[in-house]
């Protein structure tokens, strides 16, 4: 399993549309335009996250220290896209008492690291912040992978939408969680978020 470096987790901008469609091309089949994206940046019911690391050849610890990489360590990595490499990205819209989740998605060759779960966690902590009561999505009634994610964090099959996507007619599954802000929900999600801190801690700032 390769880890990541200095991740940083932040809203998504214009500027990484491009690294957001390459890891979409590699997890649907089929993608959104970018225009899509540059509309949803818009839309003030939307949240888009994304996680990144440095790229090029700063990240490598066996370089010598520079006074820029120094930098970065102390404050952070720098706004700049063009030094990132996107890692997976998340987006949300927060409806009346609900944050629905629209899209998540990791790089292909750093799946199974714990980044699908750091993104699902900034996005319940963003929904206990809101005061939204539930967590929604619709998933592909063959993706077990992503169901088993879900159902790790407490979402529960709710229903059905059949022949939900268009591509292939496939159902979905609607998934949700109970009471996000409940007493019950708060202990598992805080067990389950002290346990990944310690399993990932590369992936918490
Ligand atoms: C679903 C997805 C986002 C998960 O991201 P990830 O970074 O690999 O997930 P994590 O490493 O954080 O794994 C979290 C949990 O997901 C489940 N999981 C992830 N990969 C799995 C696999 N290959 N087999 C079984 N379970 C798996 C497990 O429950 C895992 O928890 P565990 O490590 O305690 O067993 C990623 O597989 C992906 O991008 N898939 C393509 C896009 C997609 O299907 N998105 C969902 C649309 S609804």
């Amino acid at each position: 399993m390769r880890t990541a470096l200095h991740t940083s987790i932040r809203p998504m901008t214009a500027d990484d549309i491009a690294q957001v469609v390459e890891i979409e091309r590699e997890s649907f089949p089929s993608i959104w335009p970018q225009t899509a994206y540059r509309r949803e940046l818009q839309n003030k019911l939307a949240r888009y996250t994304v996680i990144s690391e440095p790229d090029g050849p700063e990240q490598d610890e066996a370089q010598p220290a520079t006074v820029w990489s120094t930098l970065r360590r102390i404050v952070g990595n720098p706004p700049s896209p063009a030094h990132e490499l996107l890692l997976g990205f998340i987006g949300v819209w927060m409806m009346p008492g609900e944050a629905h989740i629209v899209t998540v998605a990791v790089r292909e060759d750093r799946r199974r690291s714990g980044i699908g779960q750091r993104l699902l966690i900034a996005v319940i902590e963003q929904a206990q912040e809101d005061g939204q009561e539930l967590v929604t999505l619709e998933v592909r009634r063959s993706n077990d992978v992503a169901q088993r994610l879900y159902e790790k964090y407490g979402f529960q099959r709710a229903g059905l939408r059949v022949r939900y996507y268009t591509d292939n007619n496939e159902d979905a599954v609607i998934m949700t969680t109970p009471d996000v802000s409940s007493p019950s929900y708060r202990e598992l999600f805080e067990r389950l978020r002290r346990a990944h801190q310690e399993a990932c801690p590369d992936l918490w700032d």
